[in-house]
């Protein structure tokens, strides 16, 4: 393992909570979270026991896709409060000692920024246009499509303009919705506009940027044609895709990486890619790029020992292979909570989403029992660990959302086909007893909570030994006292296939992914998923314990 100085290494083995801010607390009442609730509540968070906070988009935005479509990349939409609101919470964050990671979507902006608007107004040849992908189309008069690029969230990848007189003009490239213009990063003036905007929020304090379709900048010259195998999750696993993982991204990355030295050796990058293999997706994280990269192919590990094992002895070889931390992830904005997803063999498509006709319904006893146990076991592994809001409360995924609440753009571009991502985000709560359950004081909320949500209440699981809540905070306190996140892991052996198991430090991790019981060794259990009891641990179980004094 790389030696690691706390003060600049902290992201080594740092535990990351994602705040989606929509769905966090909302000061204002609107039924939309913001910025002056996140700050209301980081008190909550300390207490969990995170390291750090990652923020989804602030930024204006129309919306289209939740703030992923950005107007201004430098200052906070109204929706979310303002510049002042994001400087008293980021100064918050660091007087609790959490650190500030933001989103920065540099794939594609909103078509309502000026630079898309100016794009359109400047016409055919300008600089302006060349701001973004515009391309001729085919056919006699240019009705057709440039190629036969799909959008990510269904439909065409193109859409025609219409000039300023008033004539069809060319198509422009959107990998995501209509509302999400591609920029062409083969123009160094779009380098220069994301310099910049890294110096705006490095000098306003933040400690790095999550980075938004990290593997998609890039096209292949010539745009070619290209059908991907059906299947493929948020961006395609498809790695010959000429849209996805190109090499050129590399140079980017290694620009930004020195942009972020000017302000220290602690600020940091993480690569939101979806790419296949690890050992492919590790080119992000080296040591002149990237500081983490989301382990996508762990979150998409089915709870069975044997495929746990593999997946986490390739990740620790790849990311060790290029002195990275590996990084563990189970739940975020874009897939279905993991407290339902355990539940569901096998798991729909990533971003297909769950909803009142999808059969059969995930069991949610079974898969709290499951998420639960796959949280000890990812929160025991070496390197850093990602917290998606809400899952320290054991919320499940929202299944039965009115089709009128939906608002993701994949459940409009497929017709409804797929029901999306919003099941994912719905505000979460905080006091049972209160409006909203707690996310405000006026019961207003952008997406509508289950009737289950105060259940999952903050107030009514803080102390209530047992309560999920209570074993995150358990499992954090442990993982820090014990430094789980920088040691080095030694396997344990078991007979029974669904069992997995290993050491690391003091304590020894077992996790039983079948139905069936098992015996544990000797010891003292200092955490338990579940219930473990008369030396016995049960299916679908993780336990933590250290060995007897002595
Ligand atoms: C990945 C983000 O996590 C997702 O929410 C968004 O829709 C796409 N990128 C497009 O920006």
């Amino acid at each position: 393992m790389a030696s690691a100085s706390p003060a600049t290494d902290w992201w080594r083995t740092a535990v990351i909570y994602q705040v989606y801010p929509r769905s966090f607390a909302d000061s204002n009442g609107d039924g939309v979270g913001d910025l002056p609730g996140v700050t209301s509540r980081l008190g909550a968070l300390k207490d969990l026991g995170v390291d750090a906070i990652w923020l989804s988009p602030f930024m204006t935005s129309p919306q289209h896709d939740a703030g992923y479509d950005v107007a201004d990349y430098c200052d906070v939409d109204p929706l979310f409060g303002t510049l002042a609101d994001f400087d008293d919470m980021r100064d918050a964050a660091h007087g609790l000692g959490l650190k500030v990671v933001i989103d920065l979507v540099p794939n594609h902006s909103s078509s309502d920024h000026r630079w898309f608007q100016e794009a359109l107004a400047a016409g055919p040849g300008s600089e302006e246009r060349a701001r973004y992908i515009f391309r001729e189309g085919k056919g006699k008069r240019g009705e057709l499509p440039p190629n036969n690029w799909d959008s990510v969230f269904g439909g065409p990848a193109w859409t025609r303009i219409t000039e300023s007189d008033g004539t069809p003009g060319p198509w422009y490239l959107h990998l995501f919705d209509i509302s999400q213009p591609d920029f062409d990063w083969t123009n160094p003036w779009v380098h220069e506009q994301f310099r910049n905007i890294l110096r705006f929020w490095l000098e306003r304090g933040v400690d790095g940027f999550r980075v938004d379709v990290a593997h998609g900048l890039v096209k292949v010259a010539g745009l070619p044609d290209y059908t991907p195998a059906p299947g493929g999750s948020m961006g395609g696993d498809t790695s010959d895709a000429p849209y996805w993982a190109q090499d050129g991204v590399h140079e980017i990355y290694r620009d930004w990486h020195r942009v972020l030295a000017e302000f220290g050796p602690d600020r940091i990058l993480t690569a939101e890619a979806w790419v296949k293999p690890l050992s492919k997706l590790t080119d992000w994280v080296r040591p002149d790029e990237m500081q983490q990269a989301f382990n996508f192919g762990y979150l998409e590990t089915p709870w069975d020992a044997i495929s746990l094992r593999k997946v986490v002895d390739a990740s620790l070889e790849a990311f060790g292979s290029v002195g990275a931390p590996s990084t563990w992830v189970l739940s975020n904005h874009d897939v279905i909570r993991h407290t339902s997803r355990l539940a569901l063999t096998p798991p729909p498509l990533q971003g297909a989403g769950i909803g009142p006709d999808t059969q059969p319904k995930p069991d949610d006893a079974v898969g709290l029992r499951r998420a639960r146990a796959a949280t000890a076991f990812m929160l025991a592994l070496p390197g850093s660990a990602y917290i998606y809001q809400g899952e320290e409360l054991g919320l499940p995924e929202a299944i039965d959302l009115p089709d009128a609440a939906r608002q993701d753009p994949t459940f409009f571009r497929t017709g409804g086909e797929l029901y999306g991502r919003d099941g994912c985000r719905v505000p979460i709560p905080w006091e049972a007893d209160a409006p909203a359950s707690g996310f405000n004081t006026t019961g207003a909320s952008w997406l509508p909570q289950p009737a289950s949500w105060p259940l999952y209440a903050r107030d009514a699981q803080v102390g209530v030994p047992g309560s999920t809540l209570e074993f995150y905070r358990d499992a954090l306190a442990l993982r820090s006292e014990h430094a789980l996140g920088a040691a080095d892991i030694d396997w344990l052996e078991f007979d029974d296939a669904d069992v997995i198991g290993f050491r690391s430090g003091a304590v020894t991790v077992i996790a039983n992914t079948g139905a069936g019981t098992v015996e544990l060794p000797a010891g003292r259990i200092v955490l338990c998923s579940g219930e473990a009891g008369d030396g016995l641990l049960p299916g679908d179980t993780t336990v933590w314990i250290l060995a007897a004094a002595g």
